[in-house]
């Protein structure tokens, strides 16, 4: 699990290349265009970066990135789905550079938003830096994702728990798996030069989630919005760099 320095190189160079696949896909994000257009849109920008996306065909996945709309936690397929005023849109990209991944997912507003889907996104953007402030070498697994669920429960907001962050390395998911709850001082300890993806996933009502007949899309159980901010690090000697910064 503990990479090299050369690995950490390829590591950083492919998070990159996704940090920067989501700044250029920020433009397009409007009332009016359909997920699918923005899944060829990512697909275009990784590819002429010399990389590819580590989404498409992953385990039979259809696309290449994955477009989560209001009450979709996450794994929305592209479609023809068009993006509507004050609709949420969560984007989850992946990137593969020489062999190594690189994972993100961000949350955005299309045009005006409610003021309860604003504070969705806030605090679950908050969450994921919640949950990396604690992160450097000695520290458990655990110690994570109880700084994630802590900040979520006072801000009232559903944890779910059925999908985890993950180690991030010649795999898109590699272990170990890394919860959105937990204990403190319990699980794995976290050692310089592992890297690893964090990534809550927040519903504004229950935590409660069921999977549709597609297969990949995951829905909140009530149906209320859900969020989804994701960054890939690595652990450094006295805490942590971004490796999908912006
Ligand atoms: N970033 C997503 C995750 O870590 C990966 C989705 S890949 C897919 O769960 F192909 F399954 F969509
Ligand atoms: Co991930």
């Amino acid at each position: 699990m503990i990479k090299s320095s050369e690995e950490i190189e390829l590591l950083k160079i492919a998070g990159q290349i996704v940090g920067d696949t989501h700044n250029y896909l920020k433009q397009f994000i409007k009332p009016g265009i359909t997920t699918k257009e923005l899944d060829k849109l990512a697909y275009d920008y990784i590819i002429s970066r010399d990389a590819t996306p580590s989404f498409l065909n992953y385990e039979g996945y259809p696309a290449s990135i994955c477009t989560s709309v209001n009450e979709e936690v996450v794994h929305g397929i592209p479609s023809d789905r068009v993006l509507q005023e004050g609709d949420i849109i969560s984007i989850d990209i992946g990137a593969c550079y020489k062999g190594y991944h690189g994972d993100s997912a961000w949350s955005y507003p299309v045009g005006n938003i409610s003021e309860e889907k604003k504070y969705l996104l806030e605090h679950t953007e908050k969450s994921l830096y919640e949950g990396l402030s604690v992160i450097k070498p000695g520290i458990k697994i655990g110690d994570i994702g109880y700084a994630i669920e802590q900040y979520a429960l006072k801000h009232k907001l559903g944890v779910v728990k059925e999908l985890v962050g993950h180690g991030v390395g010649k795999h898109l998911h590699e272990s170990p798996d890394v919860p959105n709850y937990g204990k403190k001082n319990t699980g794995m300890t976290l050692r310089k030069g592992m890297v690893i993806a964090v990534e809550p996933m927040l519903n504004l009502g229950t935590a409660d989630i069921y999977i549709l007949d597609d297969d990949w899309t995951i829905i909140t159980a009530d149906d209320k919005p859900s969020a989804h901010f994701e960054h890939t690090i690595v652990v450094t000697k006295d805490g942590y760099e971004i490796l999908t910064k912006r």
